[in-house]
């Protein structure tokens, strides 16, 4: 019998996307800002408790219209994780501004709360916490840090979909935040993001830049009878179709959550003897942090163990990727930014790190081959 392939994320698709779909095309509403959009925004304030939300067409595109909002310049320094995805800087680099990058802590893979006032000099303008695996960085401490400095806080929650910290939603917790809806995280249109606004100072001009520079938003909204240019701006807003797509998603969104929650829980117990014989470490949850199962990974001894194990479970036909690759070390990353402290732990930890399959709809018999692999791969 053939070797059942096991990948390493299926994205969901629920049975209402089409009907949606169909819905905004009758609505003959297809550009933005409709009544999806509205629907989708509406239910990440709800859930979060941000002032406004602007779905945008990714976490990347938030994140550049956030730099924009904040007026980042060139020169301006924006405090960061190395370990994070390509777009938490190149949102700031597009500024003209220079990535300043701080090491992580060894528990939770985010931004070392206490090397950031090290980083910071009369050029910081900004700190953005990246919250790794929808598991949230010291937020209370960040907030206090950037209050003392006059800095602004932008939250990548691009995985921090209905996760929290201390009981408040991801997201909500910086002056902005960013989600992803993208086909790997956890409620997706494919591609797909948006702007959380938590200053009520800064809507408007968000509303603004995302439209063009101009006060569209106004105008719909019957607020003035035309609308002009206003300020620099672009075109940041998906279409009707993307928002009933991500609307399908959202309606479904607390079960996906659960049963994500369920495989990470499920993958815990059973991978809990091998930490036991010293070949792994498991993920880290602070008890103040409530995660959303976005991703499960495990830490190996070396990168050596880690090349054997993303081997071993590729012949055995289960997928398994690394994360990230340092941004301080890489090409773009010593052009444009700057590493404080040695970044030890960054580099140590993103060398042994193996992120297992972790989707929606995975069962326990496919938890358990992979497990099995990996224990035949690491005492075997
Ligand atoms: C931490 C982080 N920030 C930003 C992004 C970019 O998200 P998007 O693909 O929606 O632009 C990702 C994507 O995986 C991410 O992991």
């Amino acid at each position: 019998m053939a070797i059942e392939t096991i990948p390493f994320n299926r994205p969901y698709v629920s049975d209402k996307e089409l009907t949606y779909v169909a819905e905004a095309q009758r609505n003959r509403h297809l550009s933005g800002d409709g009544p999806f959009t509205k629907r989708c925004q509406q239910w990440i304030e709800q859930k979060t408790g941000c002032t406004k939300a602007l779905l945008t067409h990714s976490c990347t595109s938030a994140l550049e219209l956030a730099a924009l909002l904040l007026d980042i310049r060139s020169g301006d320094e924006v405090i960061m994780p190395s370990y994070t995805f390509v777009s938490t800087a190149n949102a700031f680099v597009l500024r003209g501004a220079i990535p300043v990058f701080v090491d992580i802590r060894e528990d939770t893979l985010n931004l070392d709360e206490k090397l950031i006032e090290d980083a910071i000099t009369p050029r910081t303008r900004a700190i953005v916490p990246v919250h790794y695996a929808g598991v949230s960085c010291e937020m209370d401490t960040i907030n206090a840090i950037a209050k003392r400095h006059n800095l602004r806080v932008v939250e990548d929650a691009a995985q921090g979909v209905l996760a929290s910290y201390k009981g408040r939603a991801l997201g909500a917790l910086g002056d902005l935040g960013s989600f992803s809806f993208h086909e790997t995280k956890n409620v997706s249109s494919g591609e797909g993001g948006s702007l959380l606004v938590n200053d009520p100072g800064l809507v408007s001009a968000a509303e603004i830049i995302r439209e063009k520079g101009t006060d569209r938003g106004r105008f719909f909204r019957g607020e003035i009878d035309k609308y002009t240019w206003q300020d620099v701006g672009s075109s940041l807003l998906p279409s009707e179709i993307t928002a009933a797509c991500l609307w399908a998603q959202m309606e479904q969104a607390e079960q996906i959550t659960a049963g994500r929650l369920a495989n990470w829980n499920r993958y815990h117990e059973m991978l809990a003897p091998l930490e036991q014989r010293g070949v792994l470490r498991r993920p880290i949850v602070p008890s103040d942090c409530q995660h959303n199962g976005h991703i499960y990974y495990i830490l190996l001894a070396s990168e050596a163990d880690r090349m054997r194990v993303l081997a071993g479970l590729k012949q055995s036909r289960i997928g398994a990727v690394f994360h990230y690759v340092p941004l301080h070390s890489s090409p773009a990353g010593i052009r444009f930014g700057r590493a404080t402290g040695g970044l030890l732990l960054t580099t140590s930890l993103s060398e042994r790190l193996v992120r297992l399959p972790m989707w929606f709809g995975l069962n326990e018999s496919q938890q358990q081959r992979v497990c099995d692999v990996l224990r035949a791969i690491l005492l075997g």
